[in-house]
């Protein structure tokens, strides 16, 4: 189960007996087996991200940027490695915009070193704050989130608010608290009944094997169930809320989340259950406005459709599920139109998904 207290969880660190070592959770074998890997190179960090060692928007970013301090520090601060890094890690995977932001961000920072000396340090202070500006975010989702739940429990005399999710959009997607769970935990925290609909979400069942072994961690009372159940519990009036992440928002409040998401909006919007979506201000693409048309959708191994992972004997293993003949395809995430969203969970608060409605609260953003 989760090591430490909540509120000490974190994805990613530096080692504290190595600066040249990263820290991870491989999240592949969760929640069969939780083990540390090292991420010694820029390459280690491609691998970790492409390989789905970690995944999820925010930690993806936070990956991108660990990655090029290992590449400052190991290159002793070469702009011509780092470079060679930053083009690796962009093309590691294509939907979440956060692994761009990262990596830019980092770049910039690194423009301002005075001295090669300075590389590495400024690329390591970056990373940091990466890390502990996400902390914040989440902590903001969580209490505006924490708002909303409030009022459906309010409007349920105190009954159990049960909300149905997609995908990880927890602490594990994140560095810690998540998106979509960090209303969940604060609700659970002041006492506030909640229960939980965990999607499977296949083909690599984040649902089953991360957001339940989190959930079960934190003792949130929680259901496991499969992809195509929601839409049953929504007609029968077992879901209050539906709250996802996403991996990338159009500044029209077009989003991109795990395959499956527009499926789980269809359902909510037809039940008239309200759909939010959670989000750090570091997923919103300013520069795409039509999600369907612009944002990427990354697809994947047909081998992660074909096979299915899980624990026989005690012992982690991977079954075949259909025949040699069949062709595959495996579309890792969809885009829900803003039409279907009722609204964003921002850092900031919770707004409308229009272009006028993130701007109101990223007024900054104006003319991007
Ligand atoms: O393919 P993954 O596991 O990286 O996909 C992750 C998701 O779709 C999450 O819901 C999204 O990144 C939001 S994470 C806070």
């Amino acid at each position: 189960m989760l090591p430490g207290k909540p509120e000490d969880f974190r994805t990613i660190w530096l080692s504290p007996d190595d600066e040249a070592i990263v820290q991870i959770i491989d999240q592949r074998l969760l929640p069969h087996d939780y083990r540390i890997h090292d991420l010694r190179s820029w390459q280690d960090g491609v691998v970790a991200i492409a390989e789905m060692y970690v995944r999820g928007a925010p930690l993806i970013g936070a990956t991108a940027a660990w990655s090029l301090y290992l590449a400052a520090l190991n290159s002793a601060g070469n702009p011509a490695e780092i470079h060679a890094a930053a083009d690796a890690l962009l093309k590691s995977r294509p939907t979440a915009v956060n692994l761009r932001w990262a990596v830019e961000r980092v770049l910039s920072r690194l423009t301002t070193a005075e001295k090669s000396a300075d590389i590495t340090r400024l690329a390591r202070l970056e990373a940091e704050n990466i890390c502990d500006e996400d902390i914040e975010i989440s902590r903001g989702i969580g209490n505006h989130g924490l708002e909303l739940i409030e009022a459906i429990a309010a409007g349920k005399n105190g009954g159990v608010v049960n909300v149905l999710t997609h995908c990880n959009a927890g602490s594990l997607a994140t560095i810690n608290w998540g998106t979509a769970t960090a209303p969940i935990y604060f609700a659970h925290q002041k006492g506030i009944k909640i229960h939980v609909w965990v999607d499977e979400t296949r083909p690599r069942n984040q649902g089953s094997q991360l957001t339940a072994w989190e959930l079960a961690a934190n003792k949130v009372p929680h259901t496991l169930i499969v992809d195509n159940a929601g839409g049953h519990l929504m007609q029968h009036g077992m879901v209050d809320v539906v709250i996802t992440g996403t991996d990338r928002t159009t500044r029209c409040g077009d989003v991109a989340n795990k395959i499956g998401t527009y499926l789980k909006a269809l359902a909510a919007f037809d039940n008239r259950i309200p759909f939010y979506v959670a989000l750090p201000s570091t997923t919103i693409d300013w520069n795409s406005r039509d999600g369907i048309a612009e944002i990427p959708i990354e697809e994947r191994d047909p081998g992660e459709v074909i096979n299915v992972y899980g624990i026989a004997d005690g012992k982690a293993t991977s079954v075949r599920t259909t025949g040699p003949d069949t062709a595959v395809s495996n579309y890792a995430f969809d885009v829900t139109p803003a039409r279907l969203v009722t609204g964003l969970i921002t850092e900031r608060g919770v707004c409308a998904p229009s272009e006028d409605g993130l701007l109101s609260l990223f007024p900054d953003m104006q003319s991007t």
